[in-house]
């Protein structure tokens, strides 16, 4: 078990003298490290190959500077494992028979847990070649995001227009779709956690997609129970609604340690409104670090103050990196971090 980093002690509470950093989707996209091994593989290959999803994973840490790893993995492994047909192609996942057309979704979903060993034995790789003291992060979809690639089959609909019809036509069946998932979600969480995972963050992108009410109603029930069984196992849990906007304001400590806001919310305004025992995580806009590097350092000085007032704080991105970010801005961003006085 890791226990000496940065970010597990800010996790626990403790004072630092910087905020720990670490980035979404810090372990494909902008390293060129990645891009070369990814010539020789598909991203199922990658993924499913211990070794290679090892070594990927643990890149950005030497790469970037980051004082974390998380998982090189992905959300969409749950539909897999209950039975659903996934492509990656250059456009992005493609389901098979995507659920919103189907005469009854619910018919055919086959939560099959042994699906997912191939994740484990790339965890145990990872625990057996990371230094100590790097922490690693599990994660899995949040139940919304999941479903909505799951009833509409791709995201290159963006805002996933079947599956949000078929949310509001199909209130029961939803319901039931959602504990379908969740059930197989915490059976997955657990699993990371007992190979070894210090931290784990659920993601749930399209939260933004829905009003906050109807989440509160449909989903954060399978959040709670997601949340519990994680903290159950004794290690922190971080959520990340991107989108809910104020709705942040509803949630309670007994749903999260720590909360990632995106980059759509003011950082001060989140602090002001979320609980003040859940500690927060973000929100640099990753489109920052589309401009130059004086204009990045210009438009991160408020952060140092709110660094220096705020020791419950995880500095990361709003959202993943996009592709075609560069490299070296990345990496000016954690060096930035690192270099900053931050007045503690
Ligand atoms: O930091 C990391 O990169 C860790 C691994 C990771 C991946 N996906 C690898 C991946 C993580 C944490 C995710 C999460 C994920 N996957 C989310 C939630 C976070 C977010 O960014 O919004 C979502 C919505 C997905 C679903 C998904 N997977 C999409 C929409 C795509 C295609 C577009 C893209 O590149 O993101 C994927 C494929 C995917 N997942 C790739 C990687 C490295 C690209 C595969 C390739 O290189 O061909």
């Amino acid at each position: 078990m890791t226990t000496n980093s940065i970010l597990l002690k800010t996790l626990r509470g403790e004072k630092t003298e910087r905020p720990p950093v670490w980035f979404m989707r810090q372990a494909g996209r902008v390293l060129p490290s990645y891009m070369k091994i990814k010539e020789n593989y598909t991203f199922w290959q990658m993924m499913q190959n211990p070794e290679v999803a090892s070594k990927v994973t643990l890149l950005p840490i030497d790469d970037l500077g980051v004082d974390a790893g998380i998982l090189f993995s992905d959300i969409l492994v749950i539909p897999h494992a209950l039975g659903m047909g996934l492509e990656f192609n250059d456009s992005g996942p493609v389901f098979d028979q995507p659920l919103a057309f189907r005469e009854n979704p619910l018919i055919g979903l086959q939560p099959d847990p042994t699906k997912l060993n191939y994740i484990y034995s790339v965890i145990d790789q990872i625990v057996r070649t990371k230094k100590e003291d790097t922490p690693l992060i599990g994660f899995c979809g949040a139940p919304l995001t999941v479903l909505l690639f799951m009833l509409q089959g791709l995201g290159r609909k963006g805002d996933f227009p079947d599956a949000i019809k078929f949310i509001y036509q199909n209130k029961e069946t939803t319901r039931q779709l959602i504990d379908v998932v969740t059930e197989l979600s915490i059976v997955y969480a657990q699993g990371q956690i007992e190979h070894g995972v210090d931290v784990f963050q659920l993601f749930d992108t399209h939260a933004g997609l829905i009003p906050a009410d109807l989440y509160q109603d449909l989903f954060m029930p399978s959040i709670r129970r997601i949340g519990d069984a994680v903290r159950e196992k004794g290690i922190p849990f971080i959520f990340f609604p991107k989108g809910l906007g104020t709705g942040i304001a509803g949630l309670s400590p007994d749903d999260c340690d720590f909360l990632s806001i995106d980059w759509q919310t003011p950082l001060d305004t989140a602090r002001k409104i979320v609980h003040p025992k859940i500690g927060l995580q973000g929100n640099v806009d990753p489109r920052l670090l589309y401009s130059s590097q004086p204009e990045i350092e210009k438009a991160l000085q408020p952060y140092i103050e709110f660094g220096k007032n705020n020791q419950n704080w995880i500095f990361n991105l709003g959202h993943g990196f996009m592709p075609g970010i560069s490299v070296e801005n990345a990496r000016f961003l954690a060096d930035w971090v690192k270099r900053t006085d931050w007045k503690r």
